[in-house]
């Protein structure tokens, strides 16, 4: 417990570590990893399949109890140790056994970025196909088909994925400054703005308030304990939360950064992002009798089919297709990051190195994923391919597993004055009330409530 004294902001840990250069660039990295492909492709499609508002209510609740205590958490623990995922444990926790919390989040990170990268594979093949219009039709017939060209293609399920790779690696490597932090600068407000125009031609289509009230409008009737496992995972997954991703960004933290309130933020912004994106999708589906509730196929099947239906619909799908390409973007280079941190930070590699062998790692782990609709369809685990696979056992278990882990950790562990000190800069942000409650919530409220969702959603208590 000594080495915590050695690593509190000081010059020790934090020499030459790079950091995010203003606390605004902190807001918009964050925000960065926070937003992406759970926006536009997860949230639209479990909000369509679990019967809208209720089910938003349940993720709200989830986002407060859970996804943010667990965020601040992560940020507060990476802040102070100014390390990655694995070495915040050994630095904060000694010989204990505590670190497999950062082992688990560095499998997460390859198990994620596995699917998620062929995910925003596919948006990038649909890019040129919006321009061209090929796709934009409003038979289901022809974009399943089209879909499924791409997805049951070997070598074009490869290939989407490597360029993503590619892509993400790149800005990886011009660093944490140059790299993460001038991304998000950029896509964040360019990713606002075309949701918003996005959102404005669907909310005024005549037929638009069916879409509205859809999401505003509870109906309990339709959720299940599986429902509500989903709507946790969903808010683990949407926070970036439980593998680590949030304390490596907060090793790179200012000294000075409210962290309540940038996570916060952070939370607050990234439910803005879903919300307009479910009224981008729903209201305009509804406008033209469409279904929503297509699940994982609603982004590349149905989306174009209700694009097509209306007027100028090229255009705003053009738009849209744009819009989620930049999203996962942030998301992608918080994943690396993680990964190329733990393996720098735990071996001698350099950062360089580190990053090869990452995407290496990720090509090789990503393939199992993108192969899943092709040569390796058949291959099944609990009767799912690999991409549904990772998919399930990272939002749905791995990350609230290491959020209620996290919890633990530092409620248990770390203890009260730890907490205290780092959460108030030091006794610099005057907050008792807020500590208190903070502390409450990660010591009792966050880890019994994962508990029970976790242990009923996979049906082990019925
Ligand atoms: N938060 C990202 C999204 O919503 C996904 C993500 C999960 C990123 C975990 C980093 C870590 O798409």
């Amino acid at each position: 417990m000594q080495e915590v004294n050695e690593t509190t902001t000081g010059a020790q840990g934090t020499r030459g570590r790079e950091k995010f250069a203003t606390a605004l660039g902190v807001v918009l990295a964050t925000l960065g990893s926070a937003v992406g492909l759970g926006n536009i492709w997860k949230f639209p499609s479990v909000t369509g399949t679990n019967g809208g508002a209720a089910f938003i209510l349940v993720y709200l609740a989830c986002t407060l109890l859970l996804g943010l205590p667990v965020m601040i958490s992560e940020q507060l623990l990476g802040r102070e140790s100014r390390a990655d995922t694995i070495t915040t444990f050994r630095k904060l926790a000694g010989k204990t056994p505590w670190w497999i919390i950062g082992l688990m989040g560095f499998a997460s990170a390859f198990l994620i970025m596995a699917f998620y990268t062929e995910v925003a594979g596919w948006i990038f093949a649909y890019i040129p196909r919006a321009f061209s219009g090929d796709i934009l039709t409003t038979d289901p017939a022809v974009t399943t088909r089209a879909f499924n060209d791409l997805v049951t293609n070997p070598v074009s399920s490869l290939v989407v994925q490597w360029i993503v790779l590619a892509v993400v690696g790149f800005i990886i490597f011009r660093g944490v400054q140059k790299g993460i932090e001038n991304t998000a600068r950029v896509l964040l407000p360019i990713l606002f703005l075309l949701l918003i125009v996005v959102d404005i031609r669907s909310l005024t289509l005549p037929g638009a308030g069916k879409g509205v009230a859809f999401l505003l409008r509870p109906d309990f009737s339709q959720l299940t304990w599986a429902g509500v496992l989903n709507a946790m995972g969903l808010s683990f997954f949407k926070l970036s939360v439980g593998m680590g991703a949030m304390i490596t960004y907060g090793s790179y933290f200012r000294d000075d950064q409210n962290i309540p309130a940038t996570a916060s933020r952070v939370m607050l912004a990234d439910l803005l992002v879903s919300i307009l994106a479910g009224l981008a999708i729903f209201p305009a589906a509804f406008a033209f009798g469409i279904q929503p509730d297509a699940g994982p196929s609603l982004l590349f099947i149905t989306i174009p089919t209700i694009f097509a239906s209306m007027p100028m619909g090229r255009v705003f799908f053009i738009l849209f297709s744009l819009l989620a390409a930049i999203a996962p973007i942030g998301a992608m280079l918080s994943l690396i990051e993680t990964a190329v941190a733990a393996l720098d930070g735990g071996t001698k590699l350099g950062r360089n190195k580190s990053l090869l062998i990452t995407l290496a790692g990720l090509a090789a782990v990503g393939s199992l994923a993108a192969l899943s609709n092709s040569l390796l369809a058949d291959a099944r685990l609990f009767g799912m391919t690999f991409f549904d696979l990772f998919d399930f056992i990272t939002s749905n278990i791995l990350l609230p597993v290491g959020g209620l882990l996290l919890c633990l950790f530092v409620a248990w562990y770390w203890g009260f004055d730890r907490t205290r000190d780092s959460l108030t800069n030091g006794g610099t942000i005057r907050n008792e009330t807020l500590v208190r409650g903070f502390f409450f919530m990660v010591r009792f409220v966050s880890p019994v409530l994962i508990l029970i969702v976790l242990l009923n959603g996979l049906g082990l208590l019925s």
